[in-house]
C-alpha cells in the first residue's frame, strides 16, 4: 500500500492496537510518532522500531491536555517532518470490578474524563495538523471508534458508547469541511480485538461475544492496522466520511 516518506502521528500508540498500527505503517515504509500517557510502553516501541532500521519518535503526553497535545505535535514534527496522517487511537473504557457504571451510579469527573481522552483529543489533534495539511493539500485522518457507537452493547458504559458515537459525528462532519482541501476523514469502528486489555476479560464474556460473532474469533490487532492503512494509502483516495466496521460481522451496525 506504500506509505514511504509519509509521516504518521498515533496516539494512545502504545497500546494494543496502536502498536499494531505503528508497526505496520513503518514497515510500509512511513515514519511514525507515537503519543502516548504511558511512558514506558511508547518508549520501548520506539526504542524497538528503531533498532530495526524504522524511523519513530516517541512522546510522552495525556491526550486529554491541549497544551500536552499542542507540544507532542511539536516535538514530533520537528524529529520526523511534517505529519499527513494522524491515527487518532487513545481511548479509555473504564470499568468497575470488570464491569461498566450504570448511568445513576457513573461519577461525572469519570464522564469527563473519557470525553477528554476518547473525544476531545480527537479534535484537539485534528485542529493542530490540520491547517500543515491544508497547506500542502494533503492529508489523511482515521479515528477509532467502536460497534458500541453504533449500537447499543452491555459490556461498555454509557460515556464509552457516546463518545465513539461522537467520533463518526466529528468524523462525518470534517470530512464535509476538509474534503475541498484534500484531506479524507474516516473512522474504524472494531468489534472485539484481542488486545491485553480483552486478553484480560473474562473467558465468558470473551466466549458470548465469539458465539455472536460469524468469523467465531476475537479480531487481531493487525487486522485493525491493515483497514486503517487501506483508509491512509492510494488504494482509498475517493473514500471519505464512512466508518468500516472490522468486527467479524459482528451487530453488523
Ligand atoms: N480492543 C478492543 O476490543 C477495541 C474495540 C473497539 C474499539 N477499540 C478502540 O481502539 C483504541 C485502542 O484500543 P486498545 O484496545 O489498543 O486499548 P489499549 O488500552 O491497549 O491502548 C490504548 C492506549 O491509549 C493510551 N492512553 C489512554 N489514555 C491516554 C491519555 N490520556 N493520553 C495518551 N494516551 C492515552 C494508553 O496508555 C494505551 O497505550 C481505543 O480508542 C479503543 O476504544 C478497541
Amino acid at each position: 500500500m506504500s506509505h514511504e516518506n509519509r509521516v504518521v502521528l498515533i496516539t494512545g500508540g502504545g497500546g494494543g492496537i496502536g502498536t499494531a498500527i505503528a508497526e505496520k505503517y513503518v514497515r510500509d515504509g512511513a515514519a511514525v510518532g507515537i503519543v502516548d500517557s504511558s511512558p514506558q510502553a511508547g518508549a520501548l516501541l520506539a526504542e524497538r522500531l528503531n533498532k530495526l532500521g524504522y524511523r519513530a519518535h516517541f512522546v510522552v503526553a495525556d491526550v486529554s491536555v491541549y497544551e500536552q497535545c499542542e507540544d507532542a505535535c511539536r516535538r514530533i514534527e520537528s524529529a520526523l517532518g511534517p505529519v499527513d496522517t494522524l491515527v487518532n487511537n487513545a481511548g479509555i473504557s473504564p470499568k468497575h470490578q470488570g464491569l461498566p457504571s450504570p448511568i445513576w451510579r457513573m461519577d461525572p469527573a469519570e464522564w469527563r474524563k473519557v470525553v477528554e481522552v476518547n473525544l476531545n483529543s480527537m479534535f484537539y489533534f485534528t485542529r493542530l495538523l490540520v491547517p500543515g495539511m491544508i497547506e500542502r493539500r494533503f492529508g489523511r485522518i482515521v479515528s477509532m471508534s467502536s460497534v458500541a457507537g453504533k449500537a447499543h452493547l452491555d459490556i461498555v458504559a454509557a460515556h464509552y458508547s457516546t463518545t465513539k458515537a461522537g467520533v463518526i459525528g466529528l468524523t462525518r462532519h470534517l470530512a464535509g469541511e476538509l474534503g475541498p482541501h484534500g484531506i479524507t476523514v474516516n473512522a474504524l469502528a472494531p468489534g472485539r480485538i484481542d488486545t491485553p486489555l480483552v486478553a484480560g476479560a473474562p473467558k465468558e464474556a470473551n466466549d458470548a461475544v465469539i458465539a455472536v460473532t460469524p468469523l467465531r474469533r476475537l479480531g487481531l490487532p493487525g487486522e485493525v492496522a491493515d483497514a486503517c492503512l487501506f483508509l491512509t494509502s492510494g488504494h482509498s483516495n475517493f473514500i471519505t466520511g464512512q466508518v468500516i466496521d472490522v468486527a467479524g460481522g459482528w451487530l453488523m451496525t
